[in-house]
């Protein structure tokens, strides 16, 4: 067990000067319920009971995804079905489609924990973060409650079932469904779960909500609405800044109902955006007399956010445009059980790519990454369904929407509504419910919900049936209409529609595989190859999709559309399109990063247009195409610069300048003709004065001959949970990376960390992601190294036959 959200040194000393620590440490306590889990697949009928002998399960650390671990198995969640989102229409074997991971099935999760003897009147609340699914808890043999959709916070006040004093027994079973989802939903309980004792007068959970109804440079009003429970009680707010001073305080002692409502004034606030994400703390104290009774401590933003026709999205009264990235819930070869270190890796390489908004697609979120969104500085499009009433698969979300919809709405809004990054909320994506007008009062229905619980943020649908909802109003009552590709669409929906601008909720999804190239180069839909790769030079998409540059067109020349929302921003386990009739493909080819999160050459497109801090300048393909000596070899580049001129072994292939004779022209510089031949390709990008500004170069590399290692944090965390990532990559002898190679490595750690997992992004590898070793994919792989608790410096080793080896230390603290 693991005591949480304690506060910080200052607020500590802030409590002491006030005087009452005495009576502090009868307040709330929360704690991770992480370490000592015991675990087992498939139903064992006494693991409820109290006293059940779990000697002999296995022992795990939660969050925990049981299937991760594989194999990956060719018939696990088989089905033959039309995917009639992908207009398919005959029905086909799909493999791959939901990771071919082992989760499917039953299994159960048994701890202990204690609650304190010597409280009077205490209160205790079991919350889940979120649990894979159908989850069922028992407290001392007794069932407390169940929840059903994978994705959804939920609690249960578990006050009379526990004796405090002694040791409680909680168990949980989760129960997957095969063809329950449209990727990789993971398995177990791959969130939080949090034990809370407090007293029973106190603050509700999730009862605190701090919005900021009035924003200007000069004054903020920041209103905190406490909800509680008990009688004669008083409520103290006290904001800090971001450096734990204090700001401002306020005392009520007249409720309304069991609601605290409170204004703050904040002078000169610090403005939270994605550039300056800028956070204040609110402590609320309750007091019975003079007796502390809770406190609760929360995060917050000063921002003002609006959506109007004429001005689009506005934050803190700028117009500004998504550049946002749609994100699965996994972590490539971690599974979906979070983790932070995984989490703050992804935010930083979107970061370094100009990316300021992530869509949580098609679930709610974790904690875990709003609070990255909010302390990094990224908005955030927080979703709920992939299905309301109609199905899209055959055990989906459908089963329980009618009993459970509300309520899970409810509860995300309720855990998640004070973190700023949040801007809009999505009550579903490509829902089956748009045809029909039993749809439409859905949309209103769950809508009024959000409206309800939160009446500062808009909400969207991501519309994929953009017809038939300009027809039936299903669009026109959104606040925000979201389409989902159907660039052809655009202008029609914005003429339809009446909001006056079009958000583009789900764009692009240009597939490729990282290093790959085919040849000739040109424009393709659901392009298949033997290898089942897809093409590097991104110029491939689905029946449905389309290329980036088609959405830039709108994004740049529409001041009505406010902005995208990439599909993705990393490769996700499952839904292998456009290989998904094909073994052994099992993972996307959408991502911008691969698997293993290596940006691919997308990355610096997306990069060129959307990092205005640091210019980009990117040369692809590799260089390395022995037997292609004379043949025609396009050459790309993407970057910020407006023209370059391109050199092969020195002798110049002419300038060229972005121009706007198509999509393609307008964002990327092309050489279409180049005769391949080994050597140097260098490129020479000018600037607006036309003076040589940047330049890069690739050389075609001779035989792999040594191992590289390149860690992205060298010392970690002695905490068992942080992570450090290593990159893998061969160089030949003069130290020219190999692109093609694909070498078998083999890994081992020694010291004080673990080998945890290792990922080379290639979505048709079936070695499990922690076997000891694993192939290069395009000359890449990344491993993944834990800390233990215990600090000091591990050593990696990567060995492979006839290369030099290598190894890296890296140190936990
Ligand atoms: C969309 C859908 C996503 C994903 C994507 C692939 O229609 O919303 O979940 O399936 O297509 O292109």
């Amino acid at each position: 067990m693991r005591l949480v959200r304690m506060f910080s040194a200052r607020l500590i000393l802030t409590v002491l000067s006030l005087g009452y620590l005495s009576t502090f440490s009868q307040t709330r306590t929360e704690t991770e319920l992480t370490e000592n889990w015991k675990f087992r697949r498939g139903n064992s009928e006494n693991a409820y009971k109290k006293d059940f002998d779990d000697s002999k399960w296995q022992t795990v650390n939660v969050p925990h995804d049981w299937a991760i671990a594989g194999p990956f198995d060719k018939e696990i969640d088989k089905q033959v079905v039309a995917i009639t989102q992908n207009s398919e229409t005959k029905p086909t074997e799909k493999t791959g489609r939901t990771g071919s991971l082992p989760y499917i099935g039953e299994a159960w999760y048994l701890t202990k924990f204690r609650v304190p003897a010597t409280k009077q009147n205490q209160k205790v609340l079991l919350v889940f973060d979120g649990a894979m699914s159908e989850a069922q808890v028992f407290i001392n043999g007794q069932q407390v409650g169940h929840n059903n959709y994978g994705y959804s916070y939920f609690f249960f006040d578990i006050t009379s079932k526990v004796t405090a004093g002694e040791f409680n027994s909680l168990a949980v079973k989760l129960s997957n469904r095969p063809k329950s989802s449209r990727w990789y939903p993971g398995a177990g309980l791959y969130r939080n779960v949090h034990l809370i004792v407090k007293d029973e007068n106190s603050i509700e959970q999730w009862g605190v909500s701090v919005t900021t109804p009035l924003v200007t440079g000069q004054l903020a009003k920041i209103n905190v609405k406490t909800r509680f429970s008990g009688k004669g009680l008083r409520l103290i707010t006290t904001l800090f800044d971001n450096s734990g001073n204090k700001v401002t305080a306020d005392t009520s002692v007249a409720s309304f109902g069991n609601e605290f409502d409170q204004n703050l004034a904040v002078s000169m606030p610090h403005r939270w955006s994605p550039e300056t994400p800028y956070l204040y703390t609110a402590v609320t104290e309750l007091y019975q007399g003079n007796q502390l009774k809770d406190v609760t401590k929360t995060k917050f933003g000063i921002r003002e956010i609006s959506y109007k026709p004429g001005t689009g999205f506005r934050l803190n009264g700028v117009t500004r445009k998504f550049k946002g990235v749609c994100l699965h819930h996994d972590l490539g070869p971690l599974g979906t059980a979070i983790n932070v270190a995984a989490l703050k890796r992804q935010l930083l390489i979107l970061k370094d790519m100009g990316c300021d908004a992530i869509r949580s697609s098609h679930n709610m979120p974790s904690p875990e990454q709003l609070e990255l969104c909010d302390e990094l500085g990224f908005m955030f499009l927080a979703e709920s369904f992939d299905e309301w009433a109609k199905p899209k698969v055959e055990n989906g979300y459908h089963l329980f929407f009618d009993s459970d919809a509300e309520k899970d709405v409810v509860n995300l809004v309720r855990a998640t509504r004070n973190h700023p990054c949040i801007v809009m909320w999505s009550a579903g994506n490509e829902v089956p419910d748009q045809f029909g007008a039993e749809g439409v009062k859905r949309a209103k229905w769950l809508q009024e919900i959000f409206h309800r619980e939160d009446p500062t943020r808009p909400v969207t649908v991501g519309m994929d049936q953009v017809k038939a909802t300009m027809q039936s109003g299903f669009g026109a009552l959104l606040d925000v209409p979201g389409l989902n590709y159907r660039t052809h669409l655009y202008e029609d929906a914005y003429k339809a529609f009446p909001q006056g601008f079009i958000l583009g909720s789900e764009t692009a999804s240009t597939v490729s595989s990282r290093g790959v190239y085919k040849f000739p180069v040109v424009f393709a839909k659901d392009k298949q190859y033997d290898d089942l790769q897809c093409s590097s030079y991104d110029m491939e998409c689905c029946n449905w999709s389309n290329l980036p540059d088609d959405d830039f067109v709108l994004q740049d020349d529409k001041s009505w559309v406010i902005g995208e929302f990439v599909w993705t921003g990393f490769d996700y386990l499952g839904e292998p399109t456009p290989y998904d009739d094909y073994w052994p493909s099992r993972s996307s080819y959408f991502g911008i990063c691969d698997l293993a999160g290596l940006p691919k050459d997308r990355y610096y497109l997306y990069r060129s247009r959307w990092n205005k801090e640091s210019p980009t300048l990117h040369l692809l393909p590799h260089w390395n195409w022995q037997g292609r000596e004379g043949q025609t070899t396009p050459v790309f580049v993407y970057t910020s610069y407006n023209s370059a001129e391109l050199f092969l072994n020195g002798k110049s292939l002419g300038v060229q300048k972005k121009n706007n004779s198509s999509p393609q022209n307008r964002y990327r510089l092309m050489w279409m003709d180049v005769k391949y031949e080994p050597g140097t390709l260098k490129v020479v990008a000018y600037d607006s004065t036309g003076k040589a500004a940047a330049e890069e170069k690739i050389v075609t590399a001779g035989k792999p001959y040594r191992i590289v290692l390149e860690a992205d944090r060298k010392t970690i965390n002695a905490d068992g949970k942080d992570l450090s990532f290593v990159t893998v990559s061969v160089v030949d002898k003069n130290g020219n990376r190999c692109p093609t190679a694909d070498q078998y490595l083999k890994f081992s750690v020694t010291g004080p960390g673990k080998y945890l997992a290792a990922c080379n992004g290639d979505a048709t590898s079936l070695v499990p992601f922690n076997a000891s070793g694993m192939k290069l994919f395009s000359g890449k792989l990344v491993v993944l190294l834990e800390s233990t608790k215990q600090a000091g410096a591990m050593k990696l080793s990567v060995s492979g036959s006839s290369l030099k080896s290598s190894s890296l230390t890296i140190s936990s603290k």
